[in-house]
């Protein structure tokens, strides 16, 4: 069974004459243990994608079946359950709380998801890894935006969720980081059955996929092209 599964998701924003379609039919599956990339233009529908499928927004139409169960048959609270204990949201524009250090973030994480997280040494080898362990007393508003989406990362993978969904997780990150951050996700698909989502504009995350996605205009396309550059 499928982790994730989207089928005819079609989005329209606005009304009347300055109504946009923004996403075209798209049909898109998301398996256990693989990780699936969704590149694609700014404006092309990425973010609109990544909400609709973790069920942060509805579509217009179509269905977002989540562990097999679709989503708008959710009441509210099991939808927001489904997100706390299911799904690891990397968003775009960074999500730290303002005033809170780093380790409080994933102090205020497990006061609202008290059990199945990382543990305290899985925690700090994770973070170790992404080279943020040297943080934890600081505030967001004292990181470059590089750690600040590492901690973001690193936040959503603390909740040891089934699916990940990232947007742009590397947008500010620099090569080296870049290799880091997709071994790690990589590995969390391999390692933990995660299936993994990522929507970016950034090609040197094509080497830690399994299926390559482009999306433009709204319509979603398997990147056979891709493929066979590998
Ligand atoms: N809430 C909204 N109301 C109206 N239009 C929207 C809304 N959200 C997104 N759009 C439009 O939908 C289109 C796709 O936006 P989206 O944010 O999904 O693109 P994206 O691929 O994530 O872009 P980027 O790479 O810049 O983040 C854009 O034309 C955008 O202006
Ligand atoms: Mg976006």
């Amino acid at each position: 069974m499928a982790t994730l599964q989207l089928n005819n998701i079609n989005k329209y924003f606005g009304t009347g004459t300055s109504r946009v379609h923004v996403l075209k039919d798209i049909n898109f599956t998301a398996q256990k243990g693989q990780v699936n990339l969704v590149i694609g233009p700014s404006g092309s529908g990425k973010s609109t994608f990544l909400t609709i499928a973790g069920g942060l927004q509805t579509p217009t139409d179509g269905t977002v079946q989540l562990e097999g169960k679709a989503v708008k048959s959710m009441t509210s609270k099991q939808r927001d359950a489904m997100r706390l204990n299911s799904i690891g949201f990397v968003l775009q524009s960074y999500t730290l709380v303002p005033y809170l250090t780093v380790k409080e973030q994933f102090k205020l994480v497990k006061k609202v998801k008290k059990e199945h997280n990382l543990s305290n040494l899985s925690l700090e080898s994770l973070m170790q890894k992404l080279g943020i362990s040297e943080l934890e007393n600081k505030y967001p508003g004292e990181l470059s935006g590089g750690q600040n989406q590492r901690v973001a990362i690193a936040r959503a993978l603390y909740t040891r969720p089934d699916i990940l969904l990232a947007d742009e997780p590397t947008a500010a990150l620099d090569s080296e980081r870049v290799i880091e951050v997709g071994k790690i996700f990589q590995d969390l698909a391999r390692e933990q059955n995660t299936a993994v989502v990522i929507v970016t504009h950034d090609l040197r995350l094509r080497d830690f996929a399994d299926n390559v996605y482009k999306i433009m205009d709204g319509q979603m396309t398997l990147d056979s092209e891709m493929r066979m550059a590998e």
